[in-house]
């Protein structure tokens, strides 16, 4: 048996007024974990939280591309070798389910008209995402990443995609290795500027780096100050094989919190 656990966040630029929001999230993804549940079921619902929270840029209150639409990213990956994610949805207040919906398929990924259809045909929710305008200092994506009494770590992230981009940008959320990157005893997200975050590809090198025997914090710390290009402003969560999790951010400030089921 091991240790369940949570760590979450809300997004580059939320700050910490947004940690009570955080915490409802975690406090369901304890829930399910202590209720048996597994680390995709708890990533799953805890986002799923972040995406119904207006506050958040991830589902509901994601913010307008340049043109006014509303366009959703959302990504889920497992220690055991699965992997969900959609790219610039509309008309999707959960993409996250579209996502983890494509853990147990042929296919991985499904971006715009094709991934509203495979939701359509799968009964997903078809709503309108009202959104809203970007502004200087707005929040990006949200994270999670869950560890489930067999030891097996799932990341799920979503976002309506960092302020100031045009329609049909892809973003870092729904490409493996740069928004997220899980495989056995580590689960790393990511958070900021996507295309800074995507060229370094961050969140695999992170992981990569905590297995070769880097503690969380080493790593996060190094890829944060050798790795990303200046000025960049970015956060990351991770969790290691004990279930410990962590968080940190450069030059932005980024809301994060964290549950352990040990006692
Ligand atoms: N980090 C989210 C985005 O750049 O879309």
């Amino acid at each position: 048996m091991h240790v369940p656990a949570v760590v979450a966040h809300g997004g580059a630029g939320a700050g910490p007024h947004r940690l009570p929001n955080i915490e409802a999230a975690v406090s369901r993804a304890a829930e399910i974990l202590e209720a048996g549940g597994s680390a995709v079921e708890a990533a799953v619902e805890a986002c799923v939280i972040l995406e119904d929270d207006p506050v958040f840029n991830a589902g509901t209150g994601s913010v307008f591309r340049t043109d006014g639409s509303v366009l959703l990213d959302a990504s889920i990956q497992t220690s055991d070798g699965r992997m969900g994610f959609v790219i610039a949805m509309s008309d999707t207040p959960n993409p996250i389910r579209v996502a983890a919906d494509l853990l147990d398929e042929d296919i991985n990924g499904l971006a715009g008209d094709g991934a509203r259809l495979w939701a359509d045909q799968r009964g997903f929710e078809r709503a309108t995402v009202e959104g809203r305008p970007p502004h200087e200092g707005a929040s990006d994506t949200v994270g999670v990443v869950a560890r489930d009494a067999t030891g097996e770590i799932a990341c799920a992230t979503s976002t309506g995609g960092c302020s100031y981009r045009p329609r049909g940008r892809v973003g870092d959320v729904p490409l493996p290795g740069c928004g997220f990157w899980v495989q056995e005893g580590v689960g790393v997200g990511a958070t900021g500027i996507g295309e800074a975050i995507t060229k370094s590809l961050l969140s695999y090198r992170v992981a990569d780096r905590i297995i070769d025997g880097s503690g969380l914090g080493d790593a996060m710390r190094w890829a944060l100050d050798e790795i990303v290009e200046d000025g960049a402003e970015i956060g990351i969560i991770a969790m290691g094989s004990e279930g410990e999790g962590l968080g940190l951010s450069n030059r932005t400030n980024m809301p994060w919190v964290k549950w352990s089921g040990e006692r």
